[in-house]
């Protein structure tokens, strides 16, 4: 079934996906909610767009989190929809790599999704609807290197939204866990400003419309797992069933 809910709630909706989705939302009519610890961002995204409204929250703050949500219901009506898309993506060789930043990594992209799941989602539940989308990552499932400290945070939310999907799976609410490989967005200045696995760029760099397109088709056919492309899906098989030789490449391509 299509989207027939109103209202929708984005994180990150400052910058990439998250714009693009919130965007596309309002011009279909929809009333948009959009997070972000960047004021300039949701400024920008929301410009022209009378039907999304911002929010300057930090998602690692819980309470925050949970009084912005509040406020969101009483301004635009319960919950209908929701993309988990905040994140940042920092690189780097394990033992290289600053200890404080791989921490705030988790802290952004799996604890601020535990305060969003658990102040959104028991409203969807007790509505018997909903739509509850992850941003995990390629980058969780397929391992390469340079990557370690921010494909342990995507491993984290695919986990979690898999066990939370399961949890919940006679709800009524839809639940969605997208894995997109490297998409072309702000996020990649962050690895390349860091450390840039030369991995990354053996694939295709994905449309991030075409990312949100395969959300709304897996969600009108149940599916749980989204894989936007041929390279993804290759990957997560390749993964599952031969992962010795994707570290053999890996290493080949990197170098060491
Ligand atoms: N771009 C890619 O290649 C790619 C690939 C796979 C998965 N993803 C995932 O897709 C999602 C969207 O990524 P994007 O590429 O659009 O990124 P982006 O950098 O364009 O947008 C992320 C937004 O999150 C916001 N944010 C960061 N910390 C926050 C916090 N503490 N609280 C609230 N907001 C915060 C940023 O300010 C930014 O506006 C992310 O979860 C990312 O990990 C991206």
């Amino acid at each position: 079934m299509a989207f027939e809910g109103k209202t929708v709630l984005i994180t990150g909706g400052g910058s990439g996906m998250g714009r693009l989705a919130a965007r596309n939302l309002a011009a279909a009519g929809k009333d948009v909610a959009i997070f972000d610890v960047n004021p300039e961002g949701l400024a920008e995204t929301a410009t022209g767009h009378t039907g999304i409204h911002h929010w300057v929250v930090d998602i690692t703050d819980e309470n925050a989190v949970h009084q912005a949500v509040k406020e969101v219901e009483e301004k635009l009506g319960p919950i209908d929809r929701l993309y988990n898309c905040a994140a940042i993506m920092p690189f780097g060789k394990i033992l290289e790599h600053d200890a404080g930043v791989m921490k705030k990594m988790m802290e952004i992209n799996y604890n601020g999704l535990i305060h969003i799941t658990q102040a959104v989602l028991p409203g969807m539940v007790a509505r018997g609807k909903g739509d509850f989308i992850s941003f995990a990552s390629m980058a969780g499932l397929l391992p390469t290197m340079l990557t370690g400290g921010y494909s342990a945070t995507k491993a984290a939310v695919a986990m979690f939204t898999e066990i939370l999907y399961h949890e919940n799976i006679n709800s009524g609410v839809r639940f969605a866990c997208v894995c997109p490989p490297t998409t072309n967005t702000p996020l990649l200045n962050q690895g390349k400003e860091t450390a840039w696995p030369k991995m990354l760029d053996q694939g295709t760099l994905l449309d991030p419309q075409d990312v949100l397109d395969a959300i709304d088709k897996g969600l009108e056919k149940g599916k749980f797992w989204i894989f936007p492309n041929r390279d993804s899906r290759i990957g997560y098989l390749m993964r599952r069933f031969a992962p010795g030789l994707i570290w053999k490449q890996v290493h080949q391509v990197e170098g060491f």
